[in-house]
């Protein structure tokens, strides 16, 4: 890609309006890329910001579409947004009522509106959310949080066009114990506990880096919070919050992708602002395959160092397991592997629909109904095809693609970067929703490519 297509506007280096790449692969990805604040914290320290009297600084914001998503809507509740370089101030000081129809306008876009109805629901006494969108990747169904919404008080009335509640007692203190350990729903439980009347018991909640990064947040901004060993977490309600000054937790999902880019393609990424301690049960299995990869203070480099990459078996988990957002780009690097790989996906169920692709590039993989890990998980007794058998070594070869997902996607391009020949990729403005300036990433790392369009 030369520089006049890349300097044409910065949301198409974003990665925001560009349907398609040409990717022609073969090429080691070689060279140095930083990360900025994790997707999955920002959206929601964004959304912490409402719970607050006086303004928010968040630092280390990355330019993903999601991000843009999340600041539409909360423009559109009155919250004043301002961004300088990676910085973002929220000013929740006229905090009002959104019209359906703009909120509507962000109709499957994002998961993250479920998380307004506790912040709303404080601070107008009701809340009114469109239809949720996010990766497709199973079912995703809300009842978790509808559950834990009731449980404070809230009154859900599903709409045809949305979910709209109310709080006509105001939101107090409740003990919950989620059916699974839900990222999503520990979160609704942080947000709307903090400020609800009395004590609030979670238990068999999640504790990701990100949901412990959100605690720190919502800490600084005056609520009490206590997270026990047994992932059971203690909310004291309390009346006001403040405003919170706070650097937002890496994207370790972002660094495992090109980690593993680096890994299939035979290359090496250091990868800016990655950090050891959230990513160490990643590194472990890095380690295992045969990847590389070397510490330091200011990031990770991950390499591959020459000879063949070995068989793994994974199983995806909640934290402190291995990520179900890490497993895509990684059975691409496990289709170069000599022998067969095992990867048990026990967080959703319906996850392998992108080796398809892979498939027709010539990857060897099956996917199976049973459980194929260590253990029985929720999904092995439901017929979902959540177990992928994976032989190797192969080569791949160039194909034309849909990005269907996110990470699914991100493998996909992994995938064409170390294909024989030419692989058309569209849709890639999916990708944009979660990996930050990826055009330009990839142009900085020698990747051969073409943007179409
Ligand atoms: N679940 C329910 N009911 C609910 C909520 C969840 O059954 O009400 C189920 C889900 O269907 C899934 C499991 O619980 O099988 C776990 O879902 P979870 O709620 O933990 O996921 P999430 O909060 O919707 C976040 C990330 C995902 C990441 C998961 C797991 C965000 C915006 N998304 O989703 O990230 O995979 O946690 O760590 O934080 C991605 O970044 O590509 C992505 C999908």
């Amino acid at each position: 890609m030369n520089a006049d297509q890349l300097s044409a506007t910065s949301a198409r280096a974003i990665g925001l309006d560009v349907d398609a790449l040409t990717v022609r692969g073969g090429k080691p990805l070689d060279g140095r890329i930083e990360m900025k604040g994790a997707k999955n914290l920002v959206t929601k320290a964004m959304v912490a910001a409402l719970l607050a009297d006086t303004p928010s600084e968040l630092r280390s914001v990355p330019e993903i579409s999601d991000v843009r998503v999340v600041r539409g809507l909360l423009e559109i509740h009155g919250v004043a947004v301002e961004t300088l370089g990676d910085t973002m101030r929220l000013d929740p000081a006229n905090v009002e009522r959104a019209h359906e129809t703009s909120i509507n306008a962000h109709a499957g876009s994002s998961r993250i509106p479920i998380l307004f109805c506790g912040p709303l629901l404080h601070r107008l006494g009701e809340a009114f959310i469109p239809d949720l969108g996010g990766c497709h990747i199973g079912d995703r169904p809300i009842d978790y949080h509808l559950e834990v919404l009731r449980n404070f008080g809230a009154v859900v009335d599903k709409l045809p066009t949305g979910i709209r509640m109310t709080a006509p007692d105001g939101l107090h203190g409740a003990k919950v114990r989620l059916p699974y350990p839900s990222v999503g729903a520990t979160e609704q439980v942080l947000l709307t506990a903090t400020r609800a009347k009395g004590r609030t018991e979670l238990s068999n909640a999640a504790v990701e880096p990100e949901i412990l990064d959100l605690i720190a947040i919502l800490q600084k901004m005056g609520a009490e919070i206590q997270v026990d060993t047994d992932r059971t977490i203690r909310i004291e309600g309390v009346d006001h919050l403040v405003g919170y000054s706070h650097t937002a937790l890496f994207d370790r999902n972002e660094a495992a992708s090109w980690a593993c880019a680096a890994l299939a393609t035979g290359g090496d990424i250091f990868v800016g602002g990655a950090r050891q301690q959230e990513m160490t049960t990643f590194l472990n299995v890095y380690r295992k395959v045969g990847g590389a990869f070397e510490i330091e203070d200011d990031g990770i480099r991950f390499w591959h160092p020459g000879g063949d990459l070995k068989p793994v078996v994974v199983e995806t988990d909640v934290h402190p397991g291995f990520m179900t957002d890490w497993q895509q780009p990684l059975v691409v690097a496990l289709a170069k592997a000599k022998g067969i790989s095992i990867v048990h996906e026990t967080v959703y169920e319906q996850r392998f629909g992108f080796t398809e692709a892979l498939v027709d590039m010539g990857a060897t993989i099956q996917i199976h109904t049973e459980c194929l890990g260590s253990h029985a998980c929720r999904f092995g007794q439901r017929n979902y095809q959540h177990s992928a058998v994976i032989a190797g070594p192969v080569s791949l070869r160039g194909a034309d693609i849909v990005v269907p997902d996110l990470r699914g996607g991100f493998s996909h391009l992994v995938a064409a970067l170390t294909a024989e020949g030419e692989s058309r990729i569209s849709n890639v403005g999916i990708i944009a929703r979660g990996y930050e300036r990826f055009i330009e990433k990839l142009q900085v790392l020698g990747a051969d490519f073409d943007v179409d369009g």
